[in-house]
């Protein structure tokens, strides 16, 4: 089964992967847990340049093709080889990110976005994505809270991140059958049990 968690940054999507996987594992289940960009050699590389504040005069096409190309090795090395072995993926955002985040936050052409994603994942998608809606206010909230630096996406501004947000929503709206949306807002415990429910239910189909 792959899984995988998509939101905001700061929505709360690595805290409730990171319980998943604890959940599963304790019912002894083999699962590779996946954060993205990242998750191969090649691809924390990329990560690393996609994420550097030096990197502010970055191209948005470049943008694209290097999350993309992040992924590709991603779903090589690691996801297909998972799934083959009918073992359990739980990644930390996947594709949506790519069309939420290029297409509809930086305004590039959906289409051509859909067209590279299917390259990037071999047409690999999860069975189930868990959507963790927040409003951009509450995000900000926490990371005064928490203190945290801002990344080179991070300093992308509320209206892209506005924009981020709708475009998940409309996405989940789409395909209603994969997305589960699930509000951010809610407890950590509350979302633990959501989250926990729909993978029970979705396993024993
Ligand atoms: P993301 O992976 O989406 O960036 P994190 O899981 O790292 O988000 O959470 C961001 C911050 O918000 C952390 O400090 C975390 O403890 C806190 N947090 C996560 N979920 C909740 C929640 N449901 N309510 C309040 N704070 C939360
Ligand atoms: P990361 O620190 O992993 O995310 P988070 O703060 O949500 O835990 O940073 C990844 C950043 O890259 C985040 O701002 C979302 C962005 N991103 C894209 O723009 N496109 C993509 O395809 C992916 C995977 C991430």
């Amino acid at each position: 089964m792959f899984i995988s968690f998509e939101g905001l940054d700061g929505s709360g999507k690595t805290t409730q992967a990171n319980l998943l996987v604890e959940t599963l594992r304790e019912r002894h289940h083999e699962i590779d847990f996946i954060r993205e960009p990242g998750g191969t050699e090649i691809s924390e590389r990329i990560r690393e340049i996609l994420l550097d504040k030096k990197h502010l005069g970055m191209n948005e096409i470049t943008e694209l093709l290097l999350f993309s190309a992040a992924r590709a090795q991603l779903v090589f090395q690691m996801i297909q080889p998972a799934l083959n072995e009918r073992r359990f993926v739980v990644c930390d955002r996947y594709v949506d990110s790519t069309t939420a985040y290029q297409g509809y936050g930086r305004g590039l052409h959906l289409d051509a976005v859909r067209a590279i994603n299917a390259a990037a994942t071999f047409g690999v998608m999860p069975d189930v994505t868990f959507l963790i809606d927040i409003s951009v206010e509450e995000i900000i909230e926490r990371r005064k809270k928490s203190g945290t630096p801002m990344d080179r996406m991070e300093s992308s501004g509320n209206t892209f991140y506005e924009r981020v947000r709708s475009g998940y929503l409309a996405m989940a709206h789409e395909e209603p059958q994969r997305f589960v949306v699930v509000d951010g807002a809610q407890s950590i415990e509350v979302i633990k049990k959501i989250i926990w429910e729909e993978v029970l239910n979705r396993s024993q189909r």
